[in-house]
């Protein structure tokens, strides 16, 4: 596995929560499951600690206090995962925040947006995300810490650099 070298090591995996995850458990376990928000923290902070890793977990229901947790993250985070639940759909100032963000982000949801309702299927998130994980429940959590593990020393903004393609040259008198 890549060894993490790059000025990051060492420093946790930031682990954001958008509004209303802190009523996991008992919010519609039929489709967000029945683990609670600490169980998944708990979960969480063993399969980090497998990788040598640690974690700061933070829930928020406010927009605001999501955006400044991604704020600290860019500074004092080895790389992010974000399940912004309902914010996913509509937040510009949280896609923003995440595009400052040099490191991995992991896009997570515990159900599977795509095979929702139609609102669900457009994600701000996903524009600034390295990878998304959907549909396992508290297990794509864990498939993004190991995915960040496996990452590594990984810049995000070299993983996805774009190639600008060349420009056309002027039409110099070919088909018209
Ligand atoms: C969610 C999916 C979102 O559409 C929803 O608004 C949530 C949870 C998930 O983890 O499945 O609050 O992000």
């Amino acid at each position: 596995m890549a060894k993490n070298t790059n000025k990051t090591s060492g420093l946790p995996i930031y682990i954001v929560n958008g509004p209303n995850l802190n009523l996991l458990g008992s919010r519609e376990p039929e489709i967000y499951g029945r683990a609670t928000l600490a169980d998944i923290e708990s979960l969480c902070a063993a399969r980090a600690k497998s990788h040598g890793r640690s974690i700061v977990f933070l829930q928020s229901n406010k927009e605001g206090d999501l955006v400044e947790y991604l704020q600290e993250a860019r500074g004092m985070s080895c790389g992010v995962i974000i399940n912004a639940a309902g914010y996913t759909h509509t937040s510009v100032a949280i896609l923003d925040a995440l595009q400052m963000i040099a490191q991995p982000v992991i896009e997570v949801h515990l159900s599977n947006p795509a095979a929702r309702e139609n609102f669900r299927h457009r994600s701000f998130v996903s524009k600034a995300a390295t990878g998304i994980i959907a549909g396992l429940g508290a297990n794509s959590y864990l498939l993004a810490i190991d995915a960040l593990a496996a990452l590594g020393a990984t810049r995000k903004k070299t993983a996805a650099k774009k190639t600008t393609a060349k420009k056309p040259k002027k039409n110099s008198g070919g088909r018209k």
